[in-house]
């Protein structure tokens, strides 16, 4: 344990990507949290905006650059024994030792990897290094998230090798053999600025503007929701929708593809794909249902949340993580919004209308969410459990 007031703890952070994706942006709002008791520096494995975004919070952060053809490696092609997988591997040699180099040079006290591919590229030089592993899961170790062989791997290793798993939700713990604690990723403080004001702002009757924020992907589902806008628009004609977010992780077919179907489906008039917003606070102060449509089970959620907090109502597909936020037995026995099954579009409209034509019992729900989720999701509470997961590893024995 650390002495109060002594040295505080060296925690270095690994991540293969500098994308902003969801496990990214949770680091940067926990970074952002931890106490002075933790002294923490971030290893990427490739240059890219999350340097910048944990720069300016005052994190230190080294590149040690991977293959950028490992670090953009899907899930499914790392599952499949190939002869790409085979020199990828064989590629991420020279970057191993590189790593382990560095690792070594930084002295942590814990080594912490925040995801799978940091996961697996960490073992070997946390083991060298002779410190204590965390692996931080922001992904389902299932085999309908990953590819078979992977779930097989990763969750052989989750059983021998970590002193510690800590899991983004219990949707997430559920898919481990071994968890040593959730962690939910938190919302920061900023995320609630002015929530109170446009709540006022938006009392009554909001504009049937529907948002959904995210990055352009099958997994996130903005295919289903503009097929839902088209039986929304039949029933409700100025409803609009704003999508905001982009292509990432290469999923820029599947934009072009969701372009197509907003022109076949004659909705050109009524769908406005907004791109990348750094700070989607004003979007979703402006919309009268947030809708979250991830057909395959989400690990956990940060949007739902983000909405829960700026108390807009929601819609969102019964799966995963998204499930367990939605349900607090403190705020009633019935969800916190509107649940509908994975890859409905139907459904989607169906609880989308309700939205829209019962603003007095949306409004009613949005008001039990925040409260829960303000109770639930800060994110010093994040930054607490994870604290108490390194202390834990860091051994019993004073430090030097
Ligand atoms: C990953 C998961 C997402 C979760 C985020 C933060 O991006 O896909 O569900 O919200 O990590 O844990």
């Amino acid at each position: 344990m650390t002495a109060p007031g002594g040295p505080p703890l060296r925690v270095l952070v690994l991540d293969h990507t500098a994308e902003l994706g969801g496990a990214e942006l949770a680091l940067v709002r926990t970074c952002a949290a931890l106490g002075p008791e933790v002294d923490v520096r971030v290893l990427l494995f490739a240059d890219g905006p999350l340097r910048a975004r944990l720069e300016e919070i005052g994190v230190r952060v080294d590149v040690v650059a991977l293959a950028p053809s490992v670090v953009t490696a899907d899930r499914e092609r790392a599952g499949r024994l190939s002869p790409s997988t085979l020199t990828g591997a064989l590629r991420t040699l020279p970057f191993l030792w590189r790593l382990v180099r560095r690792v070594r040079a930084l002295r942590p006290d814990v080594v912490h990897t925040t995801s799978l591919k940091a996961d697996l590229l960490g073992i070997v030089p946390a083991a060298l290094a002779r410190r204590p592993l965390v692996w931080h899961v922001h992904d389902r170790i299932a085999p309908d998230y990953l590819p078979g062989p992977l779930v097989r791997v990763v969750r052989g290793l989750a059983r021998r090798i970590p002193a510690a798993v800590v899991a983004n939700s219990r949707a997430t713990a559920e898919t481990l053999p071994v968890v040593t604690a959730v962690a939910y990723p938190g919302f920061a403080p900023e995320q609630v600025v002015g929530a109170e004001r446009a709540l006022a702002a938006r009392s009554g009757a909001p504009e049937p503007v529907v948002v959904m924020v995210g990055r352009l992907s099958p997994t996130k589902g903005q295919l289903e929701v503009v097929r839902a806008l088209r039986t929304v628009v039949d029933a409700v004609p100025t409803a609009r929708l704003r999508v905001v977010g982009e292509p990432a992780f290469g999923a820029e077919d599947y934009a072009a593809l969701v372009r197509a179907e907003v022109t076949r489906l004659g909705l050109d008039d009524h769908v406005d794909l907004v791109g990348f917003v750094p700070d989607p606070r004003a979007e979703l102060d402006r919309a009268a249902v947030c809708v979250h449509a991830s057909p395959v089970p989400e690990p956990f959620g940060q949007v739902v949340v983000e909405a829960m907090v700026r108390g807009v109502p929601l819609v969102a597909t019964r799966a995963g993580g998204v499930e367990e936020i939605l349900d607090d037995p403190e705020e009633g026995r019935d969800p916190l919004g509107l649940l509908v099954p994975p890859g409905d579009a139907e459904a989607i409209a169906a609880a989308l209308l309700d939205v829209l034509h019962d603003p007095a019992a949306a409004r009613d729900r949005a008001l039990r969410a925040r409260a829960s989720a303000l109770r639930r999701f800060p994110v010093g509470r994040t930054a607490r459990v994870l604290t108490d997961v390194w202390t834990s590893v860091s051994g019993p024995a004073p430090r030097a």
